[in-house]
């Protein structure tokens, strides 16, 4: 009779233990909603997979600045939307990078807004030189209005365009010291593919030679070019410095980013993922600028802590006579480009902060 008793509670244990243990197994089952996305399981939900391509290395302010892109827009889709990222023009380079994305090769790129100015003219008031200052009147400029209307522009060319990003100031970097306007002479400048680059360079007496950013290196080293105009970043970052050893901190143009999807994959994205996309562009754009500042800043240090690197400034009469040489380039650009994104920009920057 004990024994039978013993028998009898054993089994209802383990009966009640089974239907434990099922029980918890149907709940987690029918609660997958609530899980995050299980990227091994198929057909339970679409993942979307955006494919991100660059050109610069991943220590740059454009590097760091699409890898925080793709961890806000990751946790913000608890895991549904990933973004792969692909640098230092290992799928794509300059030369074929926004067809690419027209072709939804890949879906975003973020090209520097020199390298658009051919398929859209109007943006070369963004690479008008000495036109920006400092860092204040870049941050304000590429978060104003006519930055935006720019940005807009992109619809032209079927393309999304989703903000701007900073990479700050260009300086020369050269094999010989470019400090007056006549060390330029005969100088055989890289420049990125742009008319009013080539106009730049021309006008101040070099031989501008247009490269992707993926051939500036092989180029120094078979002595085809002698200098660059770049960002002390990616001067910093690709070691340009250890062939072009001469920088001259001039601070005559700028350096922007615009960041743009493929138009057909933004309009078949839910209008959800839409806004997470938005909103991570949003809440790291002063991040972003910061950080830009913070990496010139600090490489501009390790370079000036390297002897064989030899840096200098432009006083205000030299930096004038640079000026003076370019004067024309403004009025070129008002009368055969865009004289209301010219008088709009100075207007944006003349304007007192609110
Ligand atoms: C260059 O070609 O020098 C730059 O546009 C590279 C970059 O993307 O910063």
């Amino acid at each position: 009779m004990v024994k039978k008793m013993k028998l009898f509670l054993t089994g209802s244990f383990i009966t009640i233990i089974i239907l434990i243990v099922l029980f918890s197994y149907r709940q987690s089952i029918f609660s997958i909603n609530s899980l995050p996305f299980d990227d091994e399981q198929r057909g339970l939900n679409e993942q979307i997979i955006i494919h991100f391509s660059h050109v610069v290395a991943e220590n740059t302010p454009k590097g760091i600045a699409a890898e925080k892109f793709k961890a806000l827009v990751e946790e913000k889709s608890g895991g549904k939307v990933v973004v792969q990222i692909y640098p230092n023009g290992m799928l794509f380079n300059d030369e074929n990078e926004l067809e690419a994305l027209r072709d939804n090769k890949v879906q975003i790129i973020a090209p520097t807004i020199s390298k658009l100015t051919n398929s859209l003219p109007n943006w070369q008031v963004l690479d008008l030189p000495f036109i920006i200052e400092n860092n204040e009147q870049l941050k304000k400029v590429l978060n104003g209005e006519t930055s935006d209307s720019l940005l807009q522009e992109l619809e032209k060319i079927n393309i999304k365009g989703l903000t701007f990003w900073n990479n700050g100031f260009k300086q020369i970097a050269s094999t010989s010291p470019v400090i007056g306007v006549e060390d330029f002479n005969g100088m055989r400048i890289r420049m990125m593919s742009s008319d009013i680059l080539d106009d730049q360079f021309k006008l101040l007496g070099a031989k501008p030679i247009a490269t992707s950013f993926g051939d500036v290196y092989s180029g120094i080293k078979n002595n085809i070019v002698d200098a660059q105009e770049n960002t002390i970043s990616n001067i910093y970052s690709k070691q340009f410095h250890t062939m072009e050893n001469h920088i001259t901190l001039s601070n005559h143009g700028v350096l922007a980013y615009a960041v743009m999807m493929n138009e057909d994959f933004w309009n078949s994205l839910d209008t959800d993922t839409q806004k997470i996309i938005t909103d991570s562009f949003e809440e790291m754009q002063d991040w972003q600028f910061e950080r830009a500042e913070q990496f010139n800043e600090e490489n501009l240090s390790y370079l000036k802590e390297n002897s064989a690197v030899h840096i200098y400034e432009l006083d205000e009469p030299i930096k004038n006579e640079w000026k003076e040489k370019l004067k024309t380039i403004y009025t070129q650009y008002e009368k055969n480009v865009n004289g209301h994104y010219l008088s709009d920009l100075l207007k944006e920057l003349n304007e007192p902060d609110s």
